[in-house]
């Protein structure tokens, strides 16, 4: 605040045309200067009052924050590796009470916490990333061999066919596509409004250029303008594009994934390898070991010499019809939409890649998620072939490190919450080598009902096999005897 001095007020009056009369000078000193002592006292005071307002609201702010943090992350209150498979019934949370869905009556208590570790690397995507040393050079060779032997396949298969069943489901009119696609509303098409909601169509993945490409092919661009009006997208049949580059044919480096994988199960009878693996998975997540048990096998990738998997996340949103895939068995009903549900991805590098190749979060501590400015003049920020140098945070491919993640938030109460978006992420190009890296992804259902009903589903069956099992055994003693 600044001291407004006694002339600054003068100047401001003389500027006001002021009838000269008999008592005006004596009587325009005097308010004048009043007006001037006020202002100084009442701006030292407010200074301060505005000063001490702030000084408490910071204080409060790092209270709240530091309160926060705490609470969030508190794992000394968690047990490690708590099982919640089992029911408990004299402390029943009803599902509305506790936010999740589910009757009360066959609801499961909320007797668990996921505890969360906290990042080191970034503020908004909480990445533990770099566990130097977590697999020994024998373990990755253990496990690529392993998958080698399982054979690899290819990552991604094109399947053209389909698009237009789905167009007719969302039955949607040229206008209202292309006012859902012109997002600042001038009634044009910018190429990066296109490619925000259509750079990934069947698995093609679009460039500025192929764009450039295709409006000369199909002649769409009438005006030469670079930009589509309403009348130029209304030519367009849905799947144009897509069928324009397959026709001229598309390489694997224009696909979204250009990588080989298998699948290794690490259960009882796996390798030791990989039973170890996870079990090394379990105390690094401390989640709890029938959730890490239940989740998807280890995938196993391998990517050739200009192999790469452009930006994407591990997990899809989760909207109140959502089911994921794992727990489908245990969802009421049937739904079109349905998600890998990847609480957290844990990545193994298998080995040193020669050069590029490395993960890449290109959003990660960025203040804001925006869809729309990951296409800023021409730089796509997903595309992981061209512009990896310029994302946020990258990671590069140790033999026997491990990077991890979390693809969803805490819904703040010890539960899956949302998908956390700034957990964007993907393979830059490798550019000389190859490249393995093995995922182990960790499913939970955010509808803790779910989850519980799917482990209750899984534990019976289990002592059923048994069950049987053990009266085979029974039977095959009498046989004997
Ligand atoms: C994946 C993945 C990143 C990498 O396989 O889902 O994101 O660096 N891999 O290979
Ligand atoms: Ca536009
Ligand atoms: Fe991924």
């Amino acid at each position: 605040c600044q001291m407004v001095e006694p002339q600054d007020i003068v100047e401001e009056d003389d500027i006001a045309p002021s009838a000269p009369s008999p008592s005006s000078a004596a009587s325009s000193s005097l308010p004048r200067q009043r007006v001037s002592l006020q202002k100084s006292s009442v701006c030292s005071r407010s200074y301060f009052m505005v000063v001490m307002v702030f000084f408490h609201v910071y204080i409060i702010n790092v209270i709240a924050l530091l309160l926060y943090v705490h609470y969030n992350n508190s794992s000394s209150t968690i047990p490690a590796n708590q099982d919640f498979t089992s029911r408990d019934h004299s402390h029943k949370v009803s599902g509305a009470s506790d936010g999740h869905s589910g009757p009360a009556d066959s609801g499961f208590s909320r007797n668990v916490n996921l505890p969360r570790i906290e990042g080191i690397r970034s503020f908004c995507l909480w990445v533990a990333a770099e566990i130097p040393d977590f697999l020994s050079e024998e373990e990755c060779e253990v496990v690529v061999r392993l998958a080698r032997l399982k054979g690899l396949m290819e990552s991604q298969v094109m399947i053209p066919e389909g698009q237009e069943e789905l167009d007719q489901q969302l039955n949607l009119s040229p206008e209202e596509i292309f006012n859902f696609l012109d997002l600042n509303q001038d009634g044009q098409l910018q190429p990066h409004e296109i490619l925000t909601h259509s750079r990934v169509r069947d698995g093609i993945w679009l460039t500025s250029e192929n764009l450039k490409e295709i409006y000369d092919g199909l002649k769409v661009d009438l005006d030469g303008n670079g930009l589509l009006s309403l009348e130029e997208f209304g030519q367009l049949k849905s799947d144009s594009f897509q069928r324009f580059l397959l026709k001229r044919g598309v390489e694997r480096s224009q696909l979204v994934r250009n990588s080989r994988h298998t699948w290794l199960y690490q259960g009882h009878g796996a390798h030791r390898v990989l039973q170890d693996l996870r079990k090394r998975v379990t105390r690094l997540t401390r989640l709890p070991p029938s959730l890490v048990e239940l989740s998807e096998p280890l995938q196993v990738v391998r990517y050739e010499e200009g192999g790469h998997y452009h930006a994407h996340h591990d997990s899809g949103p989760v909207y109140p019809e959502t089911t994921c895939t794992h727990t489908r068995l245990a969802a009421n009903s049937t739904s079109p939409f349905q998600t890998s549900c990847r609480y957290i991805t844990v990545l193994f590098y298998l080995n040193d890649v020669e050069e590029g190749g490395e993960t890449t979060f290109p959003v990660a501590d960025n203040r804001t998620y925006e869809e729309a400015s990951l296409i800023q003049n021409d730089v796509d920020l997903l595309d992981t072939r061209k512009h990896c140098d310029k994302g946020n945070l990258r990671v590069k491919p140790v033999k026997g490190m491990a990077v991890f993640w979390y693809n969803y938030l805490s819904d703040g109460r010890g539960w899956v919450g949302e998908q956390d978006e700034f957990s964007l992420h993907g393979g830059c190009v490798v550019t000389r080598g190859t490249k393995w890296v093995a995922n182990n992804w960790i499913n939970v259902d955010p509808d803790y009902q779910r989850q519980a009903r799917y482990q209750q589903l899984v534990s019976q069956q289990d002592a059923q096999e048994q069950e049987e099992l053990s009266s085979d055994q029974h039977e095959e003693k009498h046989q004997e005897l």
